[in-house]
């Protein structure tokens, strides 16, 4: 099930976030986070995304299924004033024991739709997952270009971002 959170007191629910971006950054994903993550910084971070969606300046997605959250995505809202049509997508995570089963999919449609609702009619994003940019090609997004040496690895070395733009009907 993919619901947006709501602005209100989950507990649990940075714990289960935490639980899926270590397994990202264990799995090599470049999301921001060097190796090791450790679960206690992992909820802080998530703990912070978490007030800024009660907020109101992103909206937040989770998956779950019965042993917890699976998938997150954002749509970060809170961009300058001569942006308001605009949002920019980041954090599309799958936690490797749901992968390949469409949840990645689901969440960025889900993204779009909670987007579209809020009033945003644009939205950008980069990735450096060939996997995730499989999924926005399908959904229609526009590939821009490639950024050579972007970010690093979690476990170091360079790596590579493509950029992506889709305007929302
Ligand atoms: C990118 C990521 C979110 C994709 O999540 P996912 O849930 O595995 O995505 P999906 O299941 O929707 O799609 C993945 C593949 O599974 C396939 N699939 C979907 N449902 C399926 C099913 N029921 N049976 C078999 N295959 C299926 C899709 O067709 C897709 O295949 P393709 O890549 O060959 O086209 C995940 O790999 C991830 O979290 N990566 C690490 C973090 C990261 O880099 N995120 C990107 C940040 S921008």
């Amino acid at each position: 099930m993919i619901r947006v959170v709501e602005p209100q007191a989950e507990p649990g629910l940075a714990s289960g976030l935490a639980d899926v971006l270590v397994d990202c950054v264990e799995g090599g994903a470049s999301v921001s986070f060097m190796a090791p993550l450790s679960h206690a910084r992992a909820r802080v971070f998530w703990e912070g995304v978490i007030d800024s969606a009660r907020r109101g300046e992103r909206l937040l997605l989770v998956a779950e299924d019965e042993a917890g959250v699976m998938g997150t995505v954002q749509v970060v809202l809170d961009l300058p004033e001569n942006q308001p049509h605009r949002g920019d997508v980041a954090k599309l995570l799958v936690h490797r024991r749901a992968r390949g089963r469409g949840v990645g999919l689901a969440l960025m449609r889900a993204a779009e739709d909670a987007a579209r609702a809020a009033g945003r009619t644009l939205l950008v994003l980069d990735t450096a997952s060939i996997e995730a940019a499989r999924i926005y090609t399908r959904l229609g997004w526009e590939r821009l270009g490639v950024i050579p040496n972007f970010a690093l690895l979690p476990f170091g070395g360079y790596c590579a971002t493509t950029f992506f733009y889709k305007a929302l009907a």
